[in-house]
């Protein structure tokens, strides 16, 4: 259970903890009941997200948080500093700050930003267990004046939507192959769609042969289980434009006939990833009041090296048209958003943006901290630079380099399924270009952030969700 967040003009006296923002610099508030000496001496220096819990005999804990020199707060590091607070607290189950209240940031930004860093900091995974996996969190209490509590209710509100996204996001992404197949992947989708007035439909194994959708019938063929494409639709009142995302929902990613070594399995029931994203966005659009029209395509199957699976030398046909000859079963993420790509671009939208834990090029490029983006359209891509900037979920742009399209030729069909291996990234990216046609198009590569590692942060261990704020940033300041 995510934690409440209530707004407060004072300090409850019920908390069980406060976290008191303090500076490298400048006074320290007597309430912390440590001066500056005595937190030197302890080694808090009052760098950003540092922390440290004062216990108060009967009183509630106060945390010292770090919130660096004085005038450089930002919303990242009030993000940050709100998931140390929650992270310092431990097993307190009410936590009280006015990190939202310090000037140098927007009333709004701010309140959102400690809002989503303290409740994802708070995000545990149930678990299949006997005594599931839970936060301790029950209440995150935000300390505002009079002036900012407007700003910090609109602010808050915006916060635990997006955090409740992000937690759905991760929830599907850790939830067992099992558990979390395309069928059940699709039960979601529609109990999402009811839930959070989208409209939604659901595409079964006979559906996509009708439609012509070669790519999903072609990585599914080694499964028993089946396919699920599912298109969700949000519609306000004369939209401001129209953004289609497409999802790669690959449930669990054996590799195919092109088995992947265990150590390389071990992670893949997170493959479905971007279409985790791409849901929990479509949800959270009503409750934002989101201005344009979003359409979201989930590709959902999984790969698997069943009697049936697609063979080296095979050649599938996809929803445009276009085909490509089979050179390695396990890059089967193109070949599933090849077909939404085809699908989004029916609609006609002002922009399209799929999101994929394409390759592990990109995690080798830039690590697990930051997803690639490749483009058509600078526009779109800077539109999600931007959207980045604001959410903390990190992107970096690599080149559509056409010169190295000539890695998908293939004699046998309209290309190969992959390039050499040099710029695995970039070659994957030309392989979607080519069903995107003239609508502006970015790609999102989140192979590398699907998963942390560790917690750290408002990251918890397991999957993080990735991309949902950013999908959520996006599309609710879309317009064409
Ligand atoms: N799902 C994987 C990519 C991946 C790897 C995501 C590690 C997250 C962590 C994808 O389907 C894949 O297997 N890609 C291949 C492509 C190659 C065969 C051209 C890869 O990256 O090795
Ligand atoms: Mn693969
Ligand atoms: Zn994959």
């Amino acid at each position: 259970m995510t934690a409440t967040v209530l707004i407060s003009r004072t300090t409850p006296k019920s908390v069980d903890a406060v976290a008191v923002p303090v500076g490298t610099t400048g006074a320290v508030p007597r309430s912390l009941g440590l001066n500056r000496a005595a937190l030197a001496a302890i080694g808090f220096e009052g760098k950003p997200g540092q922390t440290v819990v004062v216990p108060s005999g009967t009183g509630p804990a106060q945390i010292a948080v770090g919130i660096g020199e004085a005038g450089t707060l930002t919303v990242q590091g009030l993000r940050n500093a709100a998931a140390a607070v929650v992270r310092a607290a431990g097993k307190r189950a009410v936590v009280a700050t006015n990190l939202a209240d310090l000037d140098g940031v927007d009333a709004v930004k701010a309140a959102q930003a400690v809002v989503e860093g303290g409740l994802l900091a708070a995000y545990r995974y149930a678990g299949i267990k006997k005594e599931p996996n839970k936060s301790a969190l029950t209440q995150l209490v935000l300390v505002v004046g009079e002036k900012r509590t407007n700003g910090a209710r609109i602010g808050s509100e915006r916060g635990q939507a997006t955090a409740a996204a992000a937690v759905l996001a991760r929830d599907l992404a850790n939830t067992p192959p099992a558990y979390m197949t395309a069928r059940h992947m699709a039960e979601k989708a529609v109990e999402v769609a009811r839930a959070c007035g989208l409209t939604v439909e659901v595409f079964n194994r006979g559906q996509l042969a009708e439609m012509g959708c070669g790519g999903m019938l072609g990585v599914n063929a080694g499964s028993v289980e089946p396919p699920r494409m599912v298109r969700l639709t949000y519609t306000p009142r004369n939209p401001s434009g129209h953004l289609a995302l497409v999802g790669k929902g690959v449930m669990f990613d054996s590799g195919g006939l092109s088995l992947k070594p265990s150590d390389g399995q071990i992670a893949m029931k997170m493959d479905m990833s971007g279409a985790a994203a791409v849901l929990a966005t479509m949800g959270s659009l009503k409750g934002l009041r989101c201005k344009a029209k979003v359409t979201g395509y989930l590709m959902c199957t999984d790969n698997m090296p069943g009697g049936n699976a697609v063979k080296l030398g095979d050649v599938l046909t996809f929803r445009n048209g276009k085909t490509a000859e089979i050179h390695n079963t396990d890059a089967e993420g193109r070949l599933v958003l090849a077909d939404g790509l085809s699908l989004a671009v029916e609609d006609a939208p002002d922009a399209i943006v799929d999101i994929a834990t394409l390759t592990g090029a990109c995690m080798v490029a830039l690590g697990t901290k930051v997803a690639g983006v490749i483009g058509n359209d600078q526009s779109i891509v800077d539109r999600l630079r931007a959207a980045s900037a604001a959410t903390d979920e990190q992107i970096w742009q690599l080149p559509l380099e056409k010169a190295y399209r000539k890695q998908l030729d293939s004699n046998v069909a309209d290309m190969r399924n992959i390039g050499g291996p040099p710029g695995g990234a970039i070659t994957a990216a030309l392989f979607l270009n080519e069903f995107v046609g003239d609508v502006p198009w970015a790609h999102l590569d989140i192979a590398g952030p699907m998963a942390a590692d560790a917690d750290d942060g408002w990251l918890s261990k397991g999957a993080t969700g990735f991309g949902t704020r950013l999908l959520i940033e996006l599309a609710t300041g879309f317009t064409k």
